[in-house]
């Protein structure tokens, strides 16, 4: 049995000040939700000041990206090291990143093997474009972005790893995948890549998780769905009572 999480990536949203105020009704609502991991992704400023506020909770901290070298002149990046003293999670590979600050395949292996290298846990996004979905070409996409992504990544280090499985034509529209659509696709392509990349119990473990446009509405769907563990939450993921919400359904 895989464990159900729920994450939320707040994108380039809240300051301190509001991070502190969304932490503070977070914490007592999703400390009472059990057998589900929470996990928040504030953005990089906000990080120390949530670390402090969530380290008697169980709440679980990811930050929303980072650099592969490990320091040096780099001005504006974020290294590795510099996350892990912090957060334990990373999301790497989110389709904004790839569409707006230049990721590839190639950038996106180079940042999960650094991640992994200090301990970190990527949290690796992958999802076809609404052009490509037309076109039929969704499971050489997810194939082509995991096979790249997972270069040189060893089966241990995968096994701390989780994947989020977000349709680029889903995300912030409101046009969210159906539940069935979404578990076919984590299915016969995603978990059966894995499954010739690793292996059956590599597909099997790894939990995977769902994102684009999930709501309180609609997350129960998800979550009913065999195949999908949990879900990659934006917009929802900035009100208290959503997120708690949407991490109830999972549990
Ligand atoms: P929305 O939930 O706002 O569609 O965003 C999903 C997402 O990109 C999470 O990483």
């Amino acid at each position: 049995m895989r464990r159900a999480c729920v994450a939320g990536n707040w994108k380039m949203n809240n300051s301190v000040q509001e991070s502190i105020s969304l932490v503070k009704e977070l914490v007592p609502g999703l400390d009472k939700i059990e057998n589900v991991d929470s996990v928040i992704c504030p953005p990089f400023i906000a990080l120390a000041k949530v670390s402090d506020l969530i380290k008697d909770s169980k709440i679980e901290l990811g930050a929303q990206n980072l650099y592969w070298e490990e320091h040096g002149a780099y001005t504006g990046e974020v290294s590795p090291g510099m996350v892990g003293e912090i957060a334990e999670h990373v999301i790497l590979g989110h389709s904004e990143r790839r569409a707006y600050f230049q990721d590839t395949d190639e950038s996106v292996n180079k940042k999960i093997l650094a991640a992994l290298k200090v301990g970190l846990k990527p949290i690796l996004c992958i999802g076809e474009t609404l052009e490509e979905n037309e076109k039929g070409r969704t499971g050489d996409v997810v194939k082509r972005q995991l096979t790249g992504a997972l270069k040189n990544v060893s089966i241990e280090d995968f096994g701390k790893m989780m994947i989020a499985y977000e349709p680029v034509w889903a995300i912030g529209t409101g046009k969210a995948a159906t539940a069935e659509g979404a578990n076919q696709v984590i299915k016969e392509y995603v978990r059966d890549e894995v499954a010739s990349l690793y292996s059956d119990d590599a597909a099997e473990k790894v939990r995977i998780l769902y994102g684009g446009s999930v709501k309180p509405e609609n997350a129960r769907e998800y979550f009913q769905q065999p195949d999908i563990d949990g879900a990659l939450v934006g917009g929802a993921s900035l009100k208290a009572d959503a997120f708690i919400q949407i991490t109830e359904a999972a549990a």
